[in-house]
């Protein structure tokens, strides 16, 4: 298993511990992911002292405003070390609404400017905001030219073929699991060489852990749920999305 997007450098994980306990868990590869600069650079750090470590830089749409020209000049920096995989998390968020829209908008295009300056897939963050982010990839898709990844997915079916369309890969976590969740039609309606599967620890732990802390080791739940609902082998679905992760992310 690999678990496309952990927030590792998350002081509520002991990210020692998690690692040392990897292959034990049946985790290949983790992918660290970041919002802001300060957790660019832990992570970064994390990957450059482990092996099965890789990271992602960029800043999330609810720390929009701290992403000064200066502070996306040192994330671009980042971005070309050798452990860096992907770029993000990006994107726009009008459901916390932390950060005005306006703001989003301008830094997550600024962000596909650097991108397409590099050579990393995309992780994208999307909230709320549909419409707003087909027109801006729709503008600016010639600058995403290394794959792409919608992390966490809870739109529709709709939204999720306008980027499968596109050939950007479609991320579950542990929401998929909740009882109240109404993901199976959604599940099924991706392409299974564009399925990938991640935790988003510390957050959005899935059951039967709903409301704890997080952890990587838990995205054998969301491979369960998705086998379950796709009517597949856990073993088959653990395979296809390890696949698919190698492939976006090279790793
Ligand atoms: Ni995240």
């Amino acid at each position: 298993m690999i678990d496309t997007h952990a927030h590792l450098a998350d002081n509520r994980l002991d990210a020692g511990q998690i690692i040392a306990n990897m292959a034990v868990n049946g985790l290949k590869k983790i992918i660290c992911a970041s919002f802001d600069l300060e957790s660019s650079i832990n992570a970064v750090n994390l990957a450059n002292e482990y092996r099965n470590v890789f990271a992602s830089v960029g800043i999330h749409p609810n720390d929009a405003d701290k992403a000064s020209d200066d502070v996306l000049n040192q994330i671009f920096e980042l971005s070309k070390n050798k452990k860096v995989v992907a770029f993000g998390e990006i994107g726009l968020d009008y459901y916390h609404k932390f950060v005005e829209k306006g703001m989003q908008n301008e830094v997550l295009i600024k962000q596909l400017d650097l991108i397409s300056q590099t050579n990393l897939p995309i992780i994208f963050h999307l909230r709320d905001a549909y419409l707003d982010m087909q027109n801006i990839i729709n503008m600016h898709k010639h600058k995403i030219k290394n794959g792409a990844v919608m992390h966490c997915f809870s739109g529709s079916s709709e939204t999720a073929k306008f980027y499968t369309d596109l050939g950007f890969y479609i991320s579950f976590g542990g929401a998929v699991t909740f009882k109240n969740a109404k993901y199976d039609e959604i599940i099924k309606s991706i392409p299974l060489d564009k399925l990938l599967v991640e935790t988003d620890c510390p957050y959005l732990s899935p059951e039967p852990f709903r409301g704890k802390i997080n952890q990587p080791k838990n995205v054998r739940f969301v491979i369960e749920k998705i086998a379950n609902v796709l009517r597949m082998e856990f073993e088959k679905i653990e395979e296809i999305t390890t696949h698919n992760a190698q492939k976006l992310f090279k790793i």
